[in-house]
């Protein structure tokens, strides 16, 4: 077992770092690895609605900053990630049936657990969702939403395992999606940013950490 002021050690290291060594590059099984936890991570319904570009591009880096409210991260980093949600995937009785005869076996518990994830998508993510009944893809904004929730699970599993490896990271929410996903000729179609984590080495000491106490946030009720 790991013992628990390492594993803390790694969430203090971890911080929103503004600024990478620029000549520092993570080596590649390093980064192997960082990926190996995004793969790893939990998602609704097994669906691992997500992909990964891994940018490490100089000349592509530099073209994406200006899209990113210039900032410096984009372009000191290492490894530039930007996560993607697999939107029409999701909708797709191909891939969402693969996905679910992974679960159980028999061809009919593969129909009724695909009838209720579909059920599952109308009833809890919303009331707006059309696109797997309809296929209108102009309403198809909760699906997005719901397969970024995941993203930002598998973010958040890359972000701690990279700390864990004294590796800095930073996610990114501050871009422009539209501009973005134009530079890197995404099919919004099938898919959309959901957010960007850079990766590098930190250039400055980390600044204080702010957090409200356990107290301000969390309700026991025994
Ligand atoms: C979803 C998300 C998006 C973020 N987007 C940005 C960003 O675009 N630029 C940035 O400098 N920091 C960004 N941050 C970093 C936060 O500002 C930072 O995590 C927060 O202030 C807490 O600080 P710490 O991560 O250093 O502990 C983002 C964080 C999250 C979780």
């Amino acid at each position: 077992m790991i013992d628990k002021d390492s594993i803390l050690e790694a969430y203090y290291f971890r911080h929103a770092c503004k600024v990478f060594d620029t000549d520092k590059k993570i080596p590649n099984d390093e980064f192997a690895f960082i990926l190996e936890t995004a793969r790893l991570s939990p998602s609704s319904f097994g669906m691992e609605p997500w992909r990964f570009i891994v940018i490490t591009d100089p000349e592509l880096k530099a073209r994406l900053k200006p899209h990113c409210w210039h900032q410096e991260q984009v372009t000191s980093c290492s490894h530039l990630v930007v996560i993607l949600t697999k939107t029409a995937a999701i909708t797709n009785d191909t891939y969402t049936t693969k996905m679910l005869g992974r679960l159980v076996k028999d061809k009919k518990e593969v129909e009724g657990l695909l009838n209720f994830f579909k059920s599952f998508l109308k009833e809890k993510i919303t009331r707006f969702v059309t696109r797997y009944f309809y296929k209108k893809f102009t309403e198809d904004r909760p699906i997005y939403e719901w397969c970024a929730r995941q993203c930002y699970i598998a973010a958040s599993s890359m972000a701690t395992s990279a700390a864990m490896r004294e590796i800095d990271s930073c996610f990114m929410e501050g871009f422009k999606k539209e501009k973005v996903e134009d530079a890197l000729d995404i099919d919004t179609d099938q898919e959309e940013i959901a957010l960007l984590l850079a990766f590098g080495y930190r250039v400055n000491e980390q600044p204080k950490k702010h957090r409200l106490s356990l107290e301000e946030i969390v309700e026991f009720k025994e």
